[in-house]
């Protein structure tokens, strides 16, 4: 079926406003998009939606809706009446399942980790291959954040080792260790629902008896060889002593979810605990790791 897409500037303020508004005109949907591009992360359960400053929303409409009559009624309710900023685009017929499949391709992370979608082909049927479809929880791979910890564990060697995977969404970091040789991971997560994901997919990629997965208020004490936490650098912060609690002595850590811009004093407080290596950076977010002093 084909759509027509209003797009309607608004800010932090208006948005969730004209959104009802979009959606008793008729709108099938209603999304929000950063017109200035400003980098979002996943709100945690819980917390409310918070609008960029600049936001356009979008309701989409099928192709045989009134958009003249909704248009002269969002003009006649709008502060700005007339100069109302809004755009109506046609939207080509496409199957957008199909087309998501299409661009969503098995990725390489250094020398020998591949996380593969289920609907292609392995690449490699002897390397290292997580098989993982994107989900609920986060964690594909494609964000930079997730690659800088997949290059960091492909580069050890994991054999036999205990991992701490912090804030373990979809399992990503967690599976691509077993795979590695990790002998276990434990994942703790804040959101259940991540629990279930990383759970399910540690069951297709046949590791489950290997992953222990924990709620932070059920996270046990232990103390591992390698831990790596991807949540964000205000955590990173608060958590520091909790999440080095967990690296042994002489174990290695890796930090991300980390924007360049924080990177050099996250790296000061996780000094007193860890001797950290200069910080590797992917488009505008960074790595920290070290070892436990
Ligand atoms: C950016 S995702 C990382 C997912 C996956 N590890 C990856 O590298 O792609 C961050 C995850 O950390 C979880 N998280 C955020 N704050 C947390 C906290 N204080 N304790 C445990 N998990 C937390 C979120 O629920 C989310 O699943």
């Amino acid at each position: 079926m084909p759509w027509i897409q209003l797009r309607l500037a608004a800010n932090e303020e208006t948005a969730e406003k004209y959104s009802d508004w979009l959606s008793a005109c008729g709108a099938q949907a209603v999304t929000f998009i950063d017109a200035k591009d400003t980098p979002i992360y996943e709100p945690l359960p819980g917390d409310e939606v918070t609008y960029w400053s600049n936001t356009v929303v979008m309701g989409l409409y099928d192709a045989s809706h009134d958009m003249e009559k909704v248009i002269t009624y969002l003009q006649s309710i709008h502060p700005d009446k007339k100069d109302m900023q809004y755009k109506l685009e046609q939207l080509e017929d496409k199957d957008w399942e199909r087309e998501w499949m299409d661009n969503f391709h098995p990725m390489k992370f250094g020398q020998r980790l591949w996380i593969c979608p289920s609907w292609r082909e392995v690449p490699e049927p002897d390397a290292v291959n997580v098989m993982l479809d994107p989900g609920l929880a986060f964690g594909t791979g494609t964000h930079p954040t997730t690659a800088l910890c997949l290059t960091w564990l492909d580069g050890l060697d994991l054999a036999g080792k205990t991992v701490v995977d912090f804030g373990c969404g979809s399992g990503i970091l967690s599976l691509a260790a077993l795979k590695l040789g990790a002998e276990r991971v434990i994942g703790i997560d804040i959101d259940p629902q991540a629990l279930q994901a990383s759970k399910a997919n540690a069951e297709r990629n046949n590791v489950a008896d290997r992953l222990f997965l924990y709620l932070p208020d059920e996270q046990p004490e232990l103390k591992a060889d390698i831990v790596v936490a991807n949540i964000l650098a205000g955590p990173l912060k608060e958590l520091s002593q909790v999440i080095t609690s967990f690296v042994k002595p002489g174990g290695l850590l890796a930090l991300s979810g980390i924007l360049e811009e924080q990177g050099e004093s996250l790296s000061q407080v996780y000094d007193q605990y860890c001797q950290m290596n200069p910080m590797t950076v992917q488009e505008e977010w960074v790595r920290l790791d070290g070892i436990r002093r």
